[in-house]
């Protein structure tokens, strides 16, 4: 499990750490810097798939010609903070009881960029590897190249990273049977959730949930071949009625993307959603936090979400509020600084009374944390 994001000249972080936990949510305001922490986990994924630096920053075409990999965002001139020459990321996780950090460094020179540094380290061992001669560009990170359980279990973790953003156009498509892995716009639904129903147990369970999060009471799915033998998903009513997925709405089906990742089999080690709550009402919003919360607690996959919503953040537990943080813009600057909510101060007095959706859109967190630096910066000066 992840349990921290370290960003060093990364985009508009100059030192920032993202506490991380089953379930983790980003707020902050517009251009904050949300998007760009979900790059640097993008980025180590791009690692943890093996890929050269070139093409983690600049996407990855198969033989084809087809985009297997999008570019990092601003890649390659806006990746390192405005004004620095060199970025790291450095994750903190857990391993068979041990906590690891696995640090990399990169820096740009007018050729490209180049892997500096490179660090694995645990409480109890250093593992160290350093290597500065690799051509501009074209350098893969030396951990792939190790043969420890431990580099290996490292590449996976980074490896075991997906980054949806559901389409509902993409999940009306019929899939091919054997496509049964969730795309990342949410295709092959219809396969996923035909893996799922194959379990009488699991399929209780989407049903039950899906009757929950839609005002449909759905008792059976169907799953027809067409001429060309692709799978169709139908939703079958209690009253008899039959919905096919091409007629399904778009919330249902951003729904049953989400209980095709919780409820599937082999998932992913960490799923980064951004803003989960797009295109789902408030009410829903509630036991959709109420769904992930439960699974992330029990089955091990950890949810990353951003948010503007309100409600995401009053309906959220306890545990949840632990592994929330807020990013925020500094005055005049471009860059940002993430702090846990939990550490504002009164913050769990003023959840309470006002529910932490309120003090969200009044604005309360940013100026809180303005406060709370402010004052910091006093005490260390005086
Ligand atoms: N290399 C860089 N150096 C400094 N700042 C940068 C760099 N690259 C991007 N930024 C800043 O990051 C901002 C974009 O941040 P991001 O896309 O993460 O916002 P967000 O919080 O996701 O916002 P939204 O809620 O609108 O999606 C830019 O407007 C810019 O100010
Ligand atoms: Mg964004």
């Amino acid at each position: 499990m992840i349990t921290s994001l370290r960003l060093v000249n990364f985009k508009n972080f100059a030192d920032e750490t993202l506490r991380i936990g089953p379930f983790t949510v980003i707020v902050g305001a517009n251009a904050s810097g949300k998007s760009n922490i979900r790059d640097a986990f993008r980025f180590l994924h791009g690692i943890g798939r093996g890929y050269t630096l070139a093409e983690i920053l600049g996407g990855k075409y198969g033989g084809g010609g087809q985009r297997e990999w999008e570019p990092i965002r601003g890649a390659p001139n806006e990746v390192v903070r405005f004004g620095q020459v060199q970025f790291s990321l450095e994750i903190g996780f857990e391993l068979h009881g041990s906590e690891l950090h696995y640090l990399i460094e990169v820096g740009y020179e007018p050729a490209g960029f180049l892997f500096l540094q490179e660090k694995l380290t645990s409480n109890a061992e250093t593992f160290e590897t350093f290597e500065t001669s690799l051509s501009p560009y074209e350098g893969r990170p030396i951990l792939l190249q190790e043969r420890e359980a431990v580099y290996r279990e490292t590449i996976d973790l980074l490896d075991s990273m997906r980054f949806l953003e559901p389409s509902p156009d993409r999940m009306r498509e019929p899939s091919f049977p054997s496509a049964n892995i969730l795309g990342d716009s949410g295709e092959n639904l219809p396969t996923v959730l035909e893996g799922i129903c194959d379990n009488p147990k699991r399929k209780e369970i989407l049903a039950d949930w899906l009757s929950e999060l839609t005002p449909m009471d759905v008792a059976d799915f169907e799953f027809p071949r067409d001429p060309s033998g692709r799978v169709h998903l139908m939703l079958c009513e209690k009253n008899g009625r039959k919905v096919s997925a091409y007629s399904a709405s778009d919330g249902t089906l951003r729904f049953l993307a989400m209980l095709a990742v919780l409820l599937g089999e082999n998932p992913a080690g960490l799923y980064f959603f951004e803003e989960i709550d797009n295109g789902i009402h408030p009410v829903r919003l509630n036991l959709l936090m109420d769904l992930i919360e439960r699974q992330t607690a029990k089955s091990g996959i950890q949810v990353l979400t951003t948010t503007h919503a309100p409600t995401l953040l009053t309906v959220m537990n306890d545990n949840t509020l632990e592994n929330t943080s807020v990013v925020c813009r500094l005055e005049d600057t471009s860059d940002a600084i993430i702090r846990p909510v939990a550490e504002l101060p009164n913050v769990r007095k003023l959840r309470q009374d006002q529910g932490l959706g309120r003090l969200h859109e009044s604005g309360w967190m940013e100026d809180a944390l303005f406060f709370t630096e402010d004052y910091d910066e006093a005490e260390d000066g005086s």
